[in-house]
């Protein structure tokens, strides 16, 4: 005899709306607005959960606690149709195995850091040099690879805080450090990132998320036909091995100067060095920074669709990255084709890269009885 399947609708009733969720799986609960299921096992036993997290206005984030990941984001489009908009895998097993960040939270230290080496009061660190002979976004273990606890499912603020902590020399870092990552979805289709730390021991700490993003809806076409926004008149050019020469660079006169809205495609197969480097953009932008809030970092638009993304943050640099090193062996959510290169671009905010070993950038060293605390916004609308 084949087993009936449990069918339930479950109402959820708040101020703005309500939902009906169909109950297709077992194991799946409702918490208010939000949604929690079991998204697999990892080798060693360990469960992974997503939560699904939904705005009065139907978008729609996904979130594992395995590495904090954003694995699905929903938005519609000017007619109201609703496409994935960031780039990710169907199952637990393709996040398991080696990919380039997806969805990621990203940390100790987003980025590089030049030969994996930093001091701290006149002690060396050394880290995994995992990206040739450069440490690259915390190490062959990164905070992308490890699983978050929940410690809070507020369905009435739609918020989930998730908690990680590192210890003292893991990954080669100093000090015992707790992190909180909090993914707040708001009714307007923006989702609040706030980032916060401590430590025991002075350390350097660099948080960033590391979506992809590809707002067609479509993961087959690439991201050329973007245009995209950066608040910046500077860049920081870098060397043959991607890491920031030192140099400050004005943006006029160059292809990186984004200041006002153009199409990711319009300039980056110019004949460039610094486009050469780095196989099209993936350099840090120096924002400009208004007082303490969070400010307008960058933008991007897909005409077709007419969905628009504006990013807001604290934090005074953005790595755009046009997904230069996807290279079509990653398969592609839906089951579909695979990701090939530039299918999807990211805003990484966050702190410049290698700044532990070059004085004039802002610093990203953290002391005990300090708290690291740093905000983005990811906003979703249509025009
Ligand atoms: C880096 C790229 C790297 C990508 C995926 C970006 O933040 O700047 O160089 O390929 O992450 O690892």
């Amino acid at each position: 005899m084949i087993p009936l399947k449990p069918f339930a609708i479950n109402v959820v009733f708040s101020e703005e709306a309500f939902y009906f969720y169909p109950l297709e799986d077992w194991r799946a609960e409702n918490i208010g607005q939000m949604r929690k299921k079991s998204y697999g096992f990892t080798s060693e036993g360990e469960e992974i959960f997503q939560y699904t997290l939904k705005s009065v206005a139907g978008a729609e984030i996904e979130i594992i606690t395995f590495g904090a990941r954003i694995t699905s984001c929903k938005v519609p489009d000017k007619n109201k149709r609703f496409k994935k908009v960031v780039l990710g895998f169907d199952s637990l097993s393709d996040y398991l195995k080696e990919n380039p960040y997806f969805g990621a939270i990203v940390g100790r230290f987003g980025n590089r850091i030049a030969n994996g080496t930093f001091s701290l009061d006149g002690k060396e660190y050394s880290l995994a040099q995992n990206n040739g002979g450069n440490h690259l976004h915390g190490g062959n273990k990164g905070f992308d690879n490890v699983i978050w606890e929940v410690d809070e499912a507020n369905s009435s603020s739609n918020e989930l805080k998730l908690s990680y902590f590192s210890y003292d020399m893991e990954e080669g870092y100093p000090g015992n450090l707790e992190v909180d990552v909090t993914y707040s979805l708001k009714n307007d289709n923006s989702l609040e990132v706030s980032y916060e730390a401590v430590t025991d021991k002075k350390t350097i700490v660099n948080l960033t998320q590391h979506s992809y993003f590809n707002l067609s809806g479509n993961f087959s076409e690439d991201i050329l036909g973007h245009e995209v926004k950066i608040n910046a008149d500077k860049f920081l050019p870098v060397d043959q091995t991607q890491i920031p020469t030192g140099e400050i660079r004005e943006v006029e006169n160059t292809p990186f100067d984004f200041r006002k809205a153009k199409l990711i495609g319009e300039n980056i197969e110019d004949e460039n060095e610094q486009l050469k480097r780095s196989f099209g953009f993936d350099h840090c932008w120096i924002l400009k920074k208004a007082e303490n809030t969070a400010h307008f970092a960058a933008s991007s638009y897909h005409k077709e669709s007419g969905r628009l993304l504006e990013v807001f943050t604290t934090e005074p640099g953005v790595q755009f990255y046009s997904g230069n090193f996807l290279d079509g062996t990653l398969p592609q959510k839906g089951g579909k084709g695979t990701y090939t290169r530039r299918s999807g671009f990211c805003f990484e905010t966050q702190h410049f890269p290698d700044s532990p070993n070059q004085r004039h950038f802002p610093s990203v060293e953290l002391n005990p009885g300090e708290k690291f605390s740093s905000k983005t916004i990811f906003k979703f609308s249509v025009k």
